[in-house]
């Protein structure tokens, strides 16, 4: 399975090249990806189905909020605080979709 989602990661990362996915793919590997790769100081891992649906539960709003104002160990922005906040919402977007 995790060898399956990499692959098509990969594939779509090829595929919309240019496109925002391919943007929040790349703001996701430089700010997020460290912590939430890792699971880092409890940092749900991209993927994680079990670790995100009861925040997934939340709403968007709120994991927006969350990922722009921090959480806990979760930094403002994930300490980059040159991110908008609408790449801080696509990228949360990302996150949400791959790991549902
Ligand atoms: C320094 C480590 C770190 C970085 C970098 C980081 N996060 Fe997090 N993030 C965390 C941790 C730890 C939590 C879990 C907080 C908790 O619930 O205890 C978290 C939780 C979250 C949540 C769930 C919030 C909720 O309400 O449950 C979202 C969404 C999120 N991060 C998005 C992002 C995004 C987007 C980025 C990149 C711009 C990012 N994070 C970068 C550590 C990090």
């Amino acid at each position: 399975m995790k060898k399956l989602a990499s692959v098509s990661i990969a594939t779509v990362a090829l595929m919309s090249m240019m496109s925002s996915a391919q943007a929040d793919i790349k703001t996701y590997r430089t700010a997020c990806q460290a912590c939430h790769m890792t699971g880092a100081a409890n940092a749900p891992k991209l993927g994680d189905k079990a670790a995100w649906a009861p925040r997934i539960a939340q709403g968007m709003d709120t994991l927006v909020m969350h990922a722009t104002k921090g959480f806990k160990a979760m930094p403002p922005k994930g300490g980059r605080m040159n991110l908008t906040d609408d790449q801080i919402k696509s990228t949360v977007a990302y996150m949400v979709d791959e790991s549902k």
